[in-house]
């Protein structure tokens, strides 16, 4: 098993990537926040599986953290990462100081406006700026290549997308699916926060949109069943909602009072104490987070 190498400045970051493809490769990116678990690897594992040569990031990004979120708390181990992206073949990991990725002086923000007004756009103001002001960095020290993420985070990966496709960078963006534990839930780096009792409630999530795409594959069109099957599982479980909302699987604009004709996204957020959690299946498109229908 040999270790990644291990890069802390933009500079070696990029020497690294031109080198790969000074040598006819071509790179694929994984960035993360850390604290990884299956959901991290399988992205690892998707540009692998492309044979690509790979480099993950690892950096809790300040920027996309509101005032009272859990920034302080969130759960940095980069001895364990580094361990895990080693067994999966991971040839490079990005770990850069705030200082790096914010020099002093910063003064540029990345926005992008209609897709980031929905869904979590709405509770957690500031945080899509934060991703894409962080990703579109990392793509500018990356340079060209096909970047990985997950569809757990289905808002950010639309977000990211539109961003890409609007600056014209030299990037695929691959959506790769959800990977779930075997009962269900969603995987997350936020789940270690959840005491066993907090676990079993957080479950309530996927039953919720299990419900929802039950029905759909049963025919139920209205979007408002559809969305109210999903709310009470999750209301009579989770301590506080944020959201559940459909919207249309591709501009995300809200779909309620009408009747679903093309893919939709059914979106969970809401919270087991402090911390968080969220999910989401397509309508017509994913299978149940519960297997079956
Ligand atoms: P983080 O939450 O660490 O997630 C890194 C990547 O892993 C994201 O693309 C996310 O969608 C994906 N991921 C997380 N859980 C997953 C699961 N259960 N199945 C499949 N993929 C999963 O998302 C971020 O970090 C940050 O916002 C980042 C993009 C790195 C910018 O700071």
């Amino acid at each position: 098993m040999v270790k990644p190498v291990v890069l802390r400045s933009r500079e070696d970051l990029r020497a690294w990537c031109n080198n790969v493809r000074a040598s006819h490769e071509s790179v694929g990116f994984v960035p993360t926040m850390g604290a990884l678990h299956a959901g991290h690897r399988s992205l690892a594992q998707a540009s692998l599986a492309r044979g690509l040569v790979t480099v993950a990031s690892i950096f809790v990004n300040p920027s996309q953290f509101g005032p009272n979120e859990d920034f302080d708390r969130y759960p940095r181990d980069l001895d364990a990462d580094l361990a895990s992206l080693a067994l999966e073949g991971v040839a490079a990991v990005f770990a850069p100081s705030v200082e790096e990725m914010y020099p002093a002086g910063d003064s540029t923000t990345v926005s992008v406006r209609n897709l980031t007004t929905p869904f979590c756009g709405r509770f957690r103001p500031g945080h899509f700026d934060g991703v894409t002001t962080v990703v579109a960095r990392l793509f500018a020290i990356v340079g060209p290549c096909a970047a990985f993420f997950g569809k757990k985070d289905y808002q950010q990966v639309a977000v990211i997308r539109r961003m890409t496709t609007d600056l014209a960078l030299p990037v695929e963006v691959v959506a790769c699916a959800t990977v779930r534990d075997p009962d269900g839930l969603a995987m997350s780096s936020r789940n270690r926060y959840l005491a066993p009792e907090a676990r079993h409630r957080a479950l309530s999530l996927a039953r919720g949109l299990h419900a929802a795409s039950a029905a759909y594959a049963r025919g139920e069109r209205d979007a408002d069943v559809l969305r109210g099957l999903a709310h009470s599982e999750v209301a009579s479980a989770m301590d506080r909602i944020d959201y559940v909302e459909l919207g249309d699987a591709d501009s995300l604009a809200p779909l309620a009072g009408q009747m679903l004709t093309k893919p939709a996204v059914l979106a969970i957020a809401a919270y087991l104490g402090t911390t968080r959690l969220i999910d989401n299946v397509v309508l017509g498109v994913d299978a149940s987070p519960l297997g079956g229908a």
